[in-house]
């Protein structure tokens, strides 16, 4: 019973971590089913082991249910990806992995963070702004979707304290 109950509740509530080589594989099958151009295996590992590269997970029951990605370079750092499983979606994990990733970052002397999305991701976007990025610029026809059509890319950012 109490190891059901445990199952239960950690099944709601995710863990947050930093990242491994070891979530290679994990990550790159996230990443293929989240975006239209997935990474390879081989792709992420050599992220994942880059000391510019800070990585968080979340886990339930040592299964991997998200990431967020980003490089670092003098002081600032872009999210090079982030991705929730379809099943924990909107439930606030992305929210709570962004919030660790930025105080990580902040903690780390990353003085400004920027990221690029296409300006039709509706949940990206929506999370970004209630993050409180804003519009730094716009790439036009940045990003070919699966059908083929061009869309733009908006480039965002943020002050971190
Ligand atoms: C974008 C993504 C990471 C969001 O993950 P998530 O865990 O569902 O996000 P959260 O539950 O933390 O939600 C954060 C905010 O976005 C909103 N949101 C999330 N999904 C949404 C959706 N499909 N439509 C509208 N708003 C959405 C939430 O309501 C919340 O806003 P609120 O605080 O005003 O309520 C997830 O949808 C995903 O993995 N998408 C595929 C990969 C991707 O597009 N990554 C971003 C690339 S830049």
């Amino acid at each position: 019973m109490i190891e059901l109950l445990t199952r239960l509740f950690s099944r709601s509530e995710p863990a947050l971590s930093e990242a491994t080589q070891r979530d290679a594989a994990a990550i790159a099958k996230l990443h293929a089913a989240s975006f239209n151009r997935g990474w390879s295996e081989d792709e992420i590992e050599r992220l994942l082991i880059e000391r510019n590269v800070l990585t968080h997970r979340a886990t339930v029951n040592g299964r991997l249910v998200g990431f967020i990605m980003s490089r670092l370079a003098a002081g600032e750092a872009e999210i090079l990806s982030i991705a929730v499983s379809a099943s924990y979606r909107r439930k606030g994990l992305a929210r709570r992995m962004l919030d660790l990733h930025m105080g990580r970052l902040s903690g780390i002397g990353t003085r400004v963070l920027f990221l690029e999305v296409d300006e039709d991701n509706t949940a990206a976007l929506r999370l970004y702004r209630r993050a409180g990025f804003t519009e730094a610029g716009r790439r036009e026809g940045y990003y070919t979707g699966a059908d083929g059509k061009r869309a733009t890319a908006l480039v965002l950012r943020r002050d971190l304290a």
